[in-house]
């Protein structure tokens, strides 16, 4: 297994180094006083340091199904399994899924890619274009394995958006082979234009719909959920129940205190979608300006830019970056092989404008 260069960059970066490898959030956007007075709301009632029930707690799936259903998703709050981040809802899914065939991208989210493995999950890459998974490749091994893992919402890495005509494919293969799809949504409500439709809404049986609350709120508070059948969220929570009886109640309480207030939730994302696009424009311009030879799509969302520069191993080129006090993720993390590429994944949500210049004039010098 592949350990993650992120984590392992993570771990040994210094205060100087400027970073766009992690998928991290600006810091200064969380809600820190609302969630403040959230927690001392919750802090007043001893019972919510308690042990709580395996699949989260009633409120807060309301809560979340109600989201589903704001949008013209039917959903329970029976259909929600709240889980440790929605890490946890893929390792859950995986579990139940184990040694089966499974779709994946290519590239795809290392985190997931490892979770498969360790599940023995025998992955199937199909090519990943910019407006979505090559569908001719897709039907061609949907049909047989009837499993696929996809990131339709500003992938990691690759920051693309699936269209409508190829989600509408998609849609269609799922349903003639009445197979499954695990959609993991954690970036779809960070969109700069306007918010597409989940596959899963149109195969609301067949589908695992993963959300989370890193990418909008906190990453610490480690929450997520998966939206499925009330079937398999009852064999998904005995799953969960092995692995951690359920995941933290503070922060389940936290989360559901906060969203008490529907609009100031709905008012902080409004925020976020503004300023993570004013970062993105920013970086796409210094990135225009300083590495002109990098070819990418602009994203419509997310808090990735992916891209290549022709010819160059970034992966050797990292282990340089790093000396210079600049890091970023090589694209090859994200693929099964161990092939030289030359593309990379940078994170535009967390640095600062002058981290920003100064870090993409280090990547340049190196070059
Ligand atoms: C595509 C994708 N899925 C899942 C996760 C896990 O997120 P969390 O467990 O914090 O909800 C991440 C984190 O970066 C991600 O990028």
């Amino acid at each position: 297994m592949k350990r993650s260069f992120i984590r392992q960059i993570l771990e040994s970066i210094d205060d100087e180094t400027i970073s766009f490898a992690g998928g991290l959030p600006d810091e200064n956007l969380f809600p820190i006083e609302d969630l403040a007075k959230a927690s001392e709301e919750v802090f007043k009632n001893k019972k919510h340091f308690q042990y709580t029930i395996s699949n989260g707690i009633t409120p807060l799936r309301e809560k979340i199904a109600k989201f589903y259903n704001d949008e013209g998703f039917e959903t329970k709050p029976s259909n929600i399994l709240i889980t440790t981040g929605s890490q946890q809802a893929l390792f859950i899914i995986a579990k139940y899924f184990q040694n089966k065939q499974i779709v994946i991208e290519k590239p795809s989210y290392l985190g997931a890619v490892n979770i498969f493995k360790m599940n023995n999950l025998d992955m199937k890459p199909v090519s990943l274009e910019y407006d979505g998974i090559n569908i001719e490749e897709f039907n061609s091994i949907y049909s047989s394995i009837k499993l696929a893992y996809l990131i339709p919402d500003f992938h990691n890495p690759k920051a693309s958006q699936y269209c409508q005509t190829k989600r509408d494919e998609i849609i269609k293969t799922v349903q003639e082979h009445k197979g499954y799809i695990i959609e993991d949504a954690p970036y779809s409500e960070l969109y700069f234009e306007q918010k597409a439709k989940s596959i899963s809404s149109e195969v609301p049986n067949n589908s695992f719909h993963l959300g989370s609350f890193s990418k909008t709120l906190s990453p610490s508070l480690r929450i997520g959920w998966v939206r499925a059948n009330e079937e398999i969220i009852s064999a998904l929570t005995m799953i969960k129940e092995t692995i951690d009886l359920h995941s933290c109640g503070i922060s389940q309480y936290i989360l559901d205190e906060y969203l008490k207030d529907e609009n100031r939730y709905k008012k902080h994302l409004e925020l976020l979608r503004g300023e993570y696009k004013n970062k993105m424009e920013y970086f796409v311009e210094v990135l225009q300006e300083e590495l002109p030879n990098f070819v990418f799509e602009k994203p419509k969302g997310g808090m990735f830019v992916y891209g290549k520069l022709e010819g160059v191993d970034t992966k050797t080129l990292v282990y340089e970056a790093l000396k210079k006090k600049v890091v970023y993720v090589p694209g090859g993390e994200f693929y099964l092989g161990d092939e030289v590429c030359d593309e990379i994944r940078f994170n535009y949500t967390h640095s600062t404008k002058d981290e920003v210049r100064v870090g993409l004039q280090r990547v340049k010098n190196i070059l």
